[in-house]
């Protein structure tokens, strides 16, 4: 519900989205148990992100040919898992109206639509020659993902902390 303010109050508060009506409503809209199901999936691409980094040097190491085996399947269900998380993501973004309202969610909308474009050139550049692939072109394209991974990840933990994006109220049953 819109807050009442006072004639004085309204001279200083000016910001017409504080005072929108939908500014607190920021709910998630897919979760099990309140826990919204983005939060759940995006754990798959971050984790994977670092992983195909970590076997990218680990083939510049030893020159084994297992590394970038491991590459291979870890950049494709980096996107894949990448992709289902952006889609709830976006679900959440177009449903609640106090996560549409914020230019932050915006923000991390674009992070996160560049960094899945990077996680899959990650994957098709690798899947002719899994092997040749790796240098340099391949460690460099795992290092600019695991840098967008860091970046879209941490702004995605802001949504949360400092704006309260997709935790329930507590008015609701829950802790937020
Ligand atoms: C492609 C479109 C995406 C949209 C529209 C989106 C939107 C959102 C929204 C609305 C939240 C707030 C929590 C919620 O309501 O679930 C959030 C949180 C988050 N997002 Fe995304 N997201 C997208 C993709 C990604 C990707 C690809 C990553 C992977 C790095 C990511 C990482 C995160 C993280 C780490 C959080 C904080 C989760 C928590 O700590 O609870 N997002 N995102």
């Amino acid at each position: 519900m819109r807050k009442k303010y006072s004639w004085r109050q309204r001279r200083r508060l000016s910001d017409p989205i504080e005072e929108h009506v939908a500014f607190s409503d920021t709910e998630t809209k897919i979760a099990i148990a309140g826990h919204p199901l983005h939060a759940m999936m995006v754990a798959f691409p971050i984790a994977l992100a670092f992983s195909v980094f970590g076997a990218d040097a680990m083939y510049w190491f030893t020159g084994d040919d297992f590394w970038p085996r491991v590459a291979l399947w870890g950049s494709g269900v980096a996107f894949g898992m990448g992709v289902l998380a952006g889609v709830t993501g976006t679900v959440e973004l177009l449903m609640a109206p106090g996560i549409r309202i914020r230019s932050a969610s915006w923000t991390h909308f674009i992070l996160a639509v560049m960094l899945l474009s990077v996680l899959g050139l990650n994957w098709g550049f690798r899947l002719d020659d899994p092997v040749g692939a790796v240098l340099p072109w391949g460690a460099m394209i795992s290092a600019l993902a695991a840098g967008m991974t860091g970046i879209t990840g941490w702004h995605g933990g802001k949504l949360v902390f400092d704006y309260h994006i997709g935790a329930q109220r507590r008015d609701k049953g829950g802790h937020a």
